[in-house]
């Protein structure tokens, strides 16, 4: 995968090349690093051959780092491996793929361990198998579904404030307070994460994990950070890209789109386009 250049005070666009068009999947990916950005934001999009198990999976994923790059870094280099030498892959690839989650998360902490590092990310996470897509995601980076060219979440925000995250997180003895908006202790404000090893009792890594069935109705899916969502509803990303065929144009068009409207957050998209 390419690394990111940094950049200071410079905004830049990787718009990189196609990796593979089996005729049914295409992809692209956009990556728009914000003024002050650093590496923290991490993205991975390919398809693997795996031998004597599945045939092809496709393997995506956003990693949007918070505090440092680290925890990204390592979620990225590591996540997917965890996931193909799980026991349970491919059989059941949501329950792997939830271990895959926690694990990484464990070896990230062990590996950080002595560092003074508070390093998080959150993550979405597409496996596609056949016509089966599973997502699973810590976090605000978000998964939407084009189907029948309507807008359908593949993933619900881990915002501190969502009753059922407040109750978690109380339970375990932690607070959620208002500091700008809703944040963990008064910090972070996400409720799931990678790393944050501070706040690891309330900020855990465990995702949530979605299976869906892919139909001939469904035309893209798209990965992308908080920094896309936050100026961009569900409904107008669809609608955005639903007349641009080719993946790339329509990661960029994404990206574009959001910058223009004024985020000022770094944006990492990847589009799936199907061809079913
Ligand atoms: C959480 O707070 C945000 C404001 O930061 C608000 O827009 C959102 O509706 C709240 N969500 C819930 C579930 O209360
Ligand atoms: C963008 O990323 C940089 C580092 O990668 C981070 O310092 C900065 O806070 C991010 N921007 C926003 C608005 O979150």
């Amino acid at each position: 995968m390419t690394r990111l250049p940094t950049s200071v005070g410079v905004l830049k666009v990787f718009f990189l090349p196609k990796l593979r068009n089996d005729n049914k999947v295409s992809f692209g990916y956009s990556v728009l690093k914000g003024k002050r950005a650093g590496m923290e934001d991490f993205f991975y999009a390919d398809f693997k051959d795996i031998q004597g198990k599945a045939g092809t999976v496709g393997l995506f994923g956003i990693f949007d780092g918070h505090g440092g790059p680290h925890a990204a870094d390592f979620v990225r280099e590591n996540l997917f491996d965890s996931l193909l030498s799980n026991a349970q892959f491919p059989s059941d690839v949501s329950l792997a793929l939830g271990e895959a989650f926690v694990e990484t998360d464990k070896r990230y902490l062990q590996a950080e361990t002595g560092a003074n590092r508070d390093d998080g990310c959150t993550a979405v996470t597409a496996v596609l198998l056949d016509h089966t897509v599973v997502v699973a995601h810590v976090g605000d980076s978000r998964a939407v579904l084009s189907r029948g060219g309507k807008a359908i979440a593949l993933s619900e925000d881990h915002k501190p404030n969502r009753s059922d995250e407040r109750s978690r997180i109380e339970a375990a003895g932690g607070v959620v307070v208002w500091a700008g908006t809703w944040r963990v202790g008064g910090v972070l404000a996400v409720s799931r994460a990678f790393g944050d090893r501070l706040l690891k009792r309330y900020v855990v890594a465990t995702p949530d994990v979605r299976e869906e069935k892919l139909t001939s109705q469904d035309e893209t899916l798209i990965l992308a950070s908080d920094g896309l969502w936050d100026v961009l509803s569900n409904d107008e990303a669809v609608n955005l890209i639903k007349d641009i065929p080719d993946a790339e144009k329509a990661a960029k068009k994404l990206t574009d789109e959001a910058y223009g409207r004024g985020s000022n957050d770094n944006i990492s998209c990847i589009v799936l386009r199907f061809r079913f």
